[in-house]
């Protein structure tokens, strides 16, 4: 697409949605891109771009699964096109098997991710390098959970540090996803929510629930430990969208309009700066969202 429709695109996209007050300027949005071999494709690729980069929706962070065999020059494509409309992009990765020393249906190991991440930020131009690593391993999911928590998330942290050891000479903030109940979780002496972030940069925290009040309500505990236990490292909330989840009426925006989303997103972020610890809020995840507002 050239560059004049590109802006066409944006503009006209704007203009047909309904107007929204300006966000706080103290937090962002990101979403997550599980399909992300959607940038192989150009058309898909620009569809992304402008849906993404639409001002309503004041996305500014993508993250992108990586490596999915696609290679480095789609990936310094996509990259440095994201860049270059103001949006940053980050290694996603996990597979609660690996916590097993498994991989789900003969998926990369982390080994391999963290050799071709190293590979790629060594190669790429430095507006085409990933700017984070975000890490959802998710041991919660497996079958046996609750019989052998404490296990797995001493497994968890190794394998958070082992991330961490390979970002942190490559400049790259690790993140990690964990449950809004991951402060009823045991953890070296703490909780999950406070013992994760002591080992790394930032958390997300999927605060999935389908209206302001209930998210919030969910999220504030987490907030007020975030800052009462953890100063200086600002953590993110995050929402659903998708329909194929357990009990999506209570906790996905699958169905609802894009404005009443967006309205949400803001009245969580109006209250959630006021209580601290706050980075911004999380979209799960594109594929699903581009449902939503093509409505
Ligand atoms: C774009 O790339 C430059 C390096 O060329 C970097 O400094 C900047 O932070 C990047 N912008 C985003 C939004 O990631
Ligand atoms: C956990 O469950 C899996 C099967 O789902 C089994 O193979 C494994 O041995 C179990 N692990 C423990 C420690 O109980």
């Amino acid at each position: 697409m050239h560059f004049s429709t590109f802006l066409l695109t944006l503009f006209s996209s704007a203009a047909l949605s309904a107007p929204l007050a300006p966000r706080a300027a103290t937090s962002s949005r990101a979403i997550w891109l599980w399909d992300s071999d959607l940038i192989k494709d150009s058309t898909s690729l620009s569809t992304f771009l402008s849906d993404v980069t639409n001002p309503n929706y004041g996305i500014s962070k993508v993250h992108a699964l990586i490596d999915r065999d696609m290679g480095t020059s789609t990936w310094t494509n996509f990259v440095s096109k994201c860049n270059v409309s103001g949006i940053s992009v980050s290694a996603l990765m996990g597979d609660s098997q690996w916590i097993l020393g498994s991989t789900t249906d003969g998926g990369p190991t982390l080994d391999h991710e963290l050799t071709w991440l190293k590979q790629y930020q060594a190669s790429a131009p430095a507006n085409a390098k990933f700017s984070g690593v975000h890490l959802d391993i998710e041991p919660w999911g497996l079958d046996n959970w609750s019989s052998n928590q404490a296990t797995y998330v001493s497994t968890l942290l190794t394998l958070v540090d082992e991330v961490k050891n390979v970002a942190s000479p490559l400049n790259l903030p690790v993140a990690v996803d964990l449950p809004f109940w991951a402060n009823t979780v045991s953890c070296q002496g703490s909780t999950l929510d406070v013992c994760v972030l002591k080992h790394v940069d930032t958390t997300t925290f999927m605060t999935y629930r389908n209206t302001a009040v209930g998210l919030l309500a969910v999220a504030t505990p987490l907030l007020v430990d975030t800052v009462t236990k953890s100063s200086g490292k600002p953590v993110w909330l995050s929402v659903e969208t998708s329909p194929n989840v357990a009990d999506a009426g209570l906790i996905s925006y699958a169905g609802k309009s894009v404005s009443t989303l967006m309205s949400d997103l803001q009245t969580v972020e109006n209250t959630a700066k006021t209580l601290g610890g706050f980075a911004g809020i999380a979209i799960h995840s594109y594929k699903e969202f581009k449902e939503l507002i093509s409505g």
